[in-house]
């Protein structure tokens, strides 16, 4: 675990708003800061950077949090990578002694393997400069010397065991354990020597992590040889049903174009970027995983699919869609670029320009379209037959869909093809059709400002707001059944405690991460920040408050036990209880 007061140390050398221009540009707008939701697509901005409360919060879509959460929202890194960025750019250390033994194994492990990579990445590219026979092949690819540079394309020599030179320990593990080399079977006990470089003679594409750190590598042959391309195999640093080729280099040509285009291969990316069409990914010899466009989509609402018009590509494509289904939530979307069966998306843009792939792009074919499209070849909808089947493959796939919008249109889409109506549709797949007037009053898209409902929520609410107000709060009774009372309480401690020192509502979403006050904490930071309004009323409202939540403990008490004494004789503590209450309560 990284320990709690390096993070409140961390968050409190860390300004939020640096941290969000990294990515985003800022406008000041009072004492905040706009800029249009990097987390869903909108046209005015709603997002707001509160450099006080160390916050973000977006009014369209609720997306909110810390610096922290803020880069692990944007750039997809689990928790303790965030921390771990955020103290690079501060030049802070996170501190070690902490792990666990295993956990700070790992994490030496994974940051030598990346130190590994990186010097392996260096080598590749060092030589591709002194191999005529690589540089050829790509020049002969129309490969520009800017764009190999910028995707830090290389070439591995030939020879078995050629990172000899990179590497003053040829017979290192970490060697293996990144897929450098193979370690050949060494049963016979000859273990020395037996070990080969894995890519020999091939041209070496590097890819990159959300960091930019080498994970892998592809690599491809220069002539005709099997297998085409290798990549590198799973490894502690790498996985394929989780990577994509060229998101780094991407990711903010697909903010700027508001989608981003997966294609199948390496070179596809690196020559669509060069003829200045950005925004392109590659999956890595594999299928697009549920995975794969989770990231995506945490990068902008629209996904251009755009595969090989053969038959291998039609199957991909359909593997793409199946994946996607689940994340079709309302606003985003998903569509299919099919290229003329002698294309693929390299050899198009040669061929066409930018400008005309970026049209097609733009006009590829919508998830439904194509949907509808591919169950109607498979079964034959003039047949009763046809029709049951075209319902029994397209149940499956439907309620993937999550409820909104889009699932009653693929439902309203599809009825008329199997000669049912919408809800019957619906109801065949199990599904409840959402009315059509319901569908009409749905509500706006900018989240409504739920006013805090109850007292103890609107308590804990201020107290985020200014959690200084904590020294009013003391010590709070009969809060068991109440969480956010509970939470008041949690927080007024750690402040008391001198646990937390800047008292901002970023430090204490944080500081109560993976605790059981946390997401009652969260609900009340988001609406906090949704009310940045009147804080000079605050302190006011929040002595209130308080006093309000008092008498209605007390009152509740005295209720509980008036009722008490109709049935039975109070005891003489009971008695004595109830007086002091009574007195109390005369005192409020
Ligand atoms: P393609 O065979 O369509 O090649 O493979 P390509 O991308 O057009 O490559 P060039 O233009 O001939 O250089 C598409 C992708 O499938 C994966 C690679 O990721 C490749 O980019 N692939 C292909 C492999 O992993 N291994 C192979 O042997 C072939
Ligand atoms: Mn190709």
């Amino acid at each position: 675990m990284i320990p709690q007061s390096f993070i409140q140390e961390l968050l409190n050398r860390v300004d939020i708003v640096d941290v969000v221009e990294r990515y985003l540009p800022l406008k000041k707008a009072g004492a905040n800061y706009q800029a249009c939701c990097p987390f869903h697509s909108e046209k005015t901005p709603s997002f707001t950077v509160s450099p006080s409360k160390q916050f973000y919060h977006c009014f369209g879509c609720g997306a909110h949090g810390s610096a922290i959460g803020f880069l692990m929202e944007y750039s997809g890194l689990p928790y303790p990578e965030a921390i771990e960025e955020l103290a690079r750019h501060t030049g802070m250390t996170v501190p070690r002694e902490d792990f666990t033994p295993e956990m700070a194994q790992r994490r030496q492990q994974a940051a030598s393997l990346t130190d590994v990579m990186l010097r392996a990445a260096n080598h590749y590219r060092k030589q591709l400069k002194s191999s005529p026979r690589a540089v050829d092949y790509l020049k002969g690819r129309g490969l520009s010397g800017e764009v190999a540079a910028r995707f830090g394309i290389g070439y591995a020599p030939e020879g078995w065991q050629a990172l000899r030179d990179a590497f003053d320990d040829y017979e290192a593990p970490s060697l293996n354990e990144c897929g450098l080399v193979i370690d050949a079977d060494a049963s016979d006990g000859q273990s020395k020597g037996r070990r080969y470089d894995r890519f020999r003679d091939r041209i070496m594409f590097p890819i990159l992590d959300a960091r930019g750190n080498v994970i892998g590598f592809g690599g491809r042959v220069l002539d005709q040889g099997e297998p085409k391309y290798l990549n590198s195999p799973e490894t502690p640093l790498f996985s394929k049903g989780r990577e994509l080729y060229g998101l780094t280099q991407a990711r903010t040509f697909i903010r700027d174009d508001g989608f981003v285009l997966v294609v199948e291969g390496y070179m596809d990316v690196v020559a669509l970027a060069q003829f200045g069409v950005g925004n392109a990914v590659a999956t890595l010899g594999t299928a697009t995983t549920p995975e794969h466009i989770h990231k995506l989509f945490r990068q902008t609402d629209r996904i251009v699919f755009c595969f090989d018009g053969d038959r291998a590509g039609r199957k991909a494509a359909w593997r793409a869609l199946e994946s996607a289904l689940s994340e079709l939530t309302d606003g985003r979307s998903a569509s299919f670029l099919f290229l003329p069966t002698e294309h693929d998306p390299d050899s198009y843009v040669r061929e066409h320009g930018a400008d005309t792939f970026r049209q097609q792009a733009l006009s590829a074919q919508p998830l439904s379209e194509y949907l509808l499209h591919e169950l109607a070849s498979r079964c034959d909808t003039r047949s009763a037959e046809g029709r049951a089947q075209f319902v029994t493959e397209v149940k499956p796939l439907v309620t993937q869909v999550p409820a909104g919008a889009l699932r009653t249109q693929l439902l309203h889409l599809f009825a008329p093809a199997v000669g049912l109506s919408a809800a019957e549709l619906a109801e065949a797949c199990g599904l409840r059709l959402a009315r059509r007037s319901q569908f009409a009053q749905r509500p706006p898209a900018v989240a409504p400002r739920t006013a805090p409902s109850t007292p103890a929520r609107k308590l804990l609410c201020m107290l985020l707001q200014r959690p200084a107000l904590s020294e009013r709060i003391g010590h709070l009774e009969d809060i068991q059944d109440d969480p956010w009372l509970q939470a008041v309480q949690a927080v007024a401690d750690c402040i008391e405690n001198g646990d937390i020192e800047t008292g901002n509502v970023a430090a204490l979403t944080e500081y109560f991460r993976d605790t059981p006050h946390q997401a009652v904490i969260e609900e009340a930071a988001r609406s906090a920040l949704g009310d940045m309004a009147d804080e000079g009323a605050l302190p006011h409202e929040f002595d209130d408050t308080l006093l309000h939540l008092r008498k209605a403990r007390i009152s509740g008490a005295i209720t509980r036990l008036t009722e008490l004494s109709r049935t039975s004789r109070l005891t003489a503590a009971q008695q004595e209880e109830l007086n002091r209450l009574l007195r109390e309560k005369a005192g409020t």
